[in-house]
């Protein structure tokens, strides 16, 4: 076996021989987009030239071969490439977005999910995902809140974690799987007004009571690589960040992973007007911390008369110029060669020196494995969330429905199912809602089907389609006048109208933000229209963000937020509706009322008038309408007996808490037990609440489980404003459990400090 000693001399070797070129070049990665025969020409010179170290988006066996061949076989240092993708939620299986996996609260299936993607991907070729997003997202208009696990740091950080895990495996190197790569450092969820790629200011406070946890948790779990963000704190671009790359990620964080940029963003440093020009922005972006430039290897024209169709011209990474800045003194040899070593000693360690090609045949077989399926299923099944259910109108008697109307423009589309950041799947193969309904309703049960109502397009073009990516059917005539009436008659004569509505997958994601939470298009008169039939409704929400369900929420006896679900979602969706799974989903973010409200989270500090918190606005509660943590399964449960180990603990020591849950209804329950702290007071105010521990668990008909969990001392540690420092108060502490956010079951202990008084005093370790 390779030692690490022996792949550190193998590095230094390798080191030792290489130019200026061929340093900067293993420090530049490319965008391989199929689609622009100039910059695929520039690229491939690169690659033979030594002058790109990975490549991006190239996700066919037979491609990444080949391109792997140019390094291998025809550079002159032989090294190999990394290849890196936008591994998100599958390759060619699709599971629920992130945003969906998180409402699992089920960190080990987030592994396992990981775990099969990132068997998928390194069968093809790619070493390294760009994944997991661990963004906390406070703001729904913003478009990228489905790609992260929501608004809070504590699951976020488990989430983080387990998602690591899941594409590294136990060792950076494991066999079938790849490197992961946590983004955007930091802040980027925070963009004013949800706006993607628009400007944040974010206190210390909240950089490192919010922000920071769920990177510091990826970092603990091992990360080879740690993305920065397009957006700057404060005016200071993340790819050139020296404190929070430095200092912060590195010195405290105690990463020794290598930080690549994101796409463009070293080139974007003259567009932020930070750098003067490409030379000044790599200088300033290497010796700020960061080791690889994402490079898109094409510009696109500024003022194209044809913005859908723009035809870029080719161009080198800003690294390219990293040789003359060492030349000119502006930047350290030693910083460029610690760059490198970190990126050799990757590739090393994934033995891609040793086994640069992968086996197309065998890519073949496991990207059609019928257990990544299998795990797709459950996962999407365990990602639902049921928001209500008047009547216990769920799950779906097969003996009193015989006819079910599965309406809605959502409800037989494909692409919509999988959701955003989807490149590489089957399309064929995904499993709609309509198509599960079928599957599982049985032979007593008729199914009939209308879209009702188109949705609409964007206003302005997703910049994927712009580049090709992603590949959306387009769109069949449609006949809106007539469709609306057949849906809304389909309803009439059927015993269950089942609605499936929400966004298409490009309506979320990237550069996808909104400006109102509505349901898009003509959906919600849809939906006033069916219900006005007097047929029960189950509105099916398949979306990336919380909308606004105020009016829906009136209108439809059960709704289930279904996220996008994934290759098998519609019959993860069809089981959950006729319970032969128990839904047990939570809410990763709190759900607002209406656009207005975001941002809202349930984690706020008191403030002044705490008792005027649910009406802060005149006309509207400020109060979500579900809360964080909220979700409902097919039973009900009982919280009781909740027990400290203790109640006036030292500054370091944990509490025990134990806590009886017990199922009080005759079905078989999913529910997820959450634990909340509250500090009453310190060197600085803390959140009304904030989860720190939980547990999803299945409770069978009647069964009583004790529960433990514990509050590490940790758990009380934070960042203060007033001290500039992490502290640990002595202080009095409540604690709540019960299934949501806003549970009531609580006692209380106070943390003493050296002479056993309840005072702010005492500083973290
Ligand atoms: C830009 C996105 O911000 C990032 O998340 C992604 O990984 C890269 N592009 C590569 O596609």
């Amino acid at each position: 076996m390779t030692t690490t000693e022996t792949l550190a001399q193998r590095a230094e070797t390798l080191l030792a021989t290489m130019t200026l070129e061929e340093k900067a070049g293993q420090l530049s990665q490319y965008f391989y987009f199929a689609a622009f025969p100039a910059q695929n020409a520039l690229v491939e010179a690169e690659v033979r030239a030594g002058r790109a170290g990975s490549l991006l988006f190239v996700n066919d066996p037979r491609e990444t071969n080949r391109l792997q061949r140019l390094a291998v076989e025809e550079s002159r240092l032989g090294i190999p490439l990394l290849f890196g993708f936008d591994v998100i939620h599958g390759l060619r299986t699709i599971f629920p977005v992130p945003l969906g996996l998180a409402a699992s609260w089920d960190p080990e299936l987030a592994e396992r999910v990981q775990a099969t993607a990132a068997r998928e991907a390194r069968a093809v070729g790619i070493h390294w995902a760009f994944a997991p997003m661990v963004d906390i997202a406070r703001d729904p208009r913003w478009g990228r809140i489905v790609e992260g696990a929501g608004e809070d740091p504590y699951l976020g950080a488990h989430m983080a974690a387990a998602q690591v895990r899941g594409f590294q495996g136990a060792t950076l190197g494991a066999a079938d799987r790849v490197v992961a790569g946590p983004k955007h450092y930091i802040g980027y969820g925070a963009a004013l007004g949800g706006r993607d790629y628009d400007e944040v200011s974010l206190s210390e406070g909240a950089l490192r009571n919010v922000y920071l946890p769920p990177f510091a948790a990826a970092v603990a779990a091992g990360a080879g690589n740690i993305m920065t963000s397009y957006v700057g704190i404060d005016g200071v671009p993340g790819a050139a960040d020296r404190r929070l790359i430095a200092d912060v990620l590195r010195g405290e964080l105690g990463f020794d992973g290598f930080v690549v940029s994101d796409a463009n963003s070293v080139v974007d440093l003259v567009t932020h007007g930070f750098a003067r020009d490409d030379r000044d922005a790599a200088a300033r972006a290497i010796n700020a911390g960061l080791d690889m430039e994402m490079a898109l290897g094409m510009e696109m024209p500024r003022d194209d008369p044809h913005p859908d169709a723009p035809v870029p011209t080719a161009r080198a990474a800003a690294f390219a110029t990293l040789p003359d800045a060492v030349r000119a003194g502006a930047v350290h040899e030693g910083l460029l060669d610690a760059a490198v070593r970190r990126v050799l000693r990757l590739k090393l360690r994934l033995g891609l020196f040793e086994r640069p090609y992968v086996d197309e045949a065998q890519a073949h077989a496991i990207l059609n494995d019928p257990g990544h399926r299998e795990v797709a299923r459950v996962a999407a099944e365990r990602s639902a969330v049921l928001l209500c259910n008047e009547g216990a109108v769920l799950p779906l008697d097969r003996t009193a429905v015989r006819s079910v109307a599965v309406l809605g423009p959502l409800a037989d589309d494909r692409v919509a199912t999988l959701g955003p950041w989807v490149f590489a799947e089957d399309q064929a193969a995904t499993v709609t809602i309509l198509e599960g309904l079928r599957r599982v309703a049985g032979d007593g049960v008729r199914i009939a089907h209308a879209p009702g109502v188109p949705l609409p397009e964007r206003l302005y073009p997703s910049p994927f389609a712009m580049l090709g990516l992603g590949s959306v059917p387009p769109a069949a005539p449609f006949d809106e006048g007539a469709e609306f009436a057949r849906a809304v008659d389909l309803a009439r004569a059927s015993d269950i109208a089942v609605l499936v509505l929400g966004e298409a997958a490009d309506m979320n994601g990237e550069a996808a933000s909104r400006a109102t939470l509505d349901l898009p298009g003509r959906q919600l008169e849809l939906l006033e229209a069916v219900a006005a039939t007097g047929t029960p409704v189950v509105l099916v929400l398949l979306s990336g963000r919380p909308l606004d369900l105020r009016r829906a929420a009136q209108l439809s006896a059960a709704i289930l937020a279904a996220w996008h679900p994934g290759t098998e979602g519609g019959l993860a969706v069809a089981r959950l509706l006729f319970g032969e799974v128990a839904p047990g989903g939570k809410l990763p973010i709190s759900w607002p009322r209406s656009v207005g409200q975001v941002p809202l989270i349930y984690a706020h500090l008191r403030s002044h008038q705490p008792q005027t918190a649910a009406r802060r606005y005149w006309e509207e509660e400020s109060t979500p309408l579900y809360p964080f943590g909220f979700g409902l399964s097919y039973g009900a449960v009982e919280y009781s007996a909740l027990t400290l180990s203790a109640t006036a603990p030292k500054l370091n020591d944990a509490v025990e808490v134990t806590v009886e849950v017990r199922n009080t209804s005759a079905r078989a329950v999913e529910e997820v037990a959450q634990l909340y702290l509250h500090q009453r007071y310190g060197r600085a105010a803390r959140p009304v609440r904030e989860l720190t521990a939980f547990q999803r668990v299945t409770l069978d008909p009647g069964e009583t489980r004790t529960l433990r969990f514990e509050i590490p001392a940790a758990a009380r540690r934070y960042w203060s404003a007033a001290d500039g420092a992490y502290v640990l108060d002595a202080a009095p502490f409540d604690v709540w459990v019960g299934g949501a956010a806003t549970a009531e079951l609580h006692a209380e202990f106070t943390v003493q400090d050296g002479a056993g008084a309840p005072t702010a005093a005492g500083h973290a370790g």
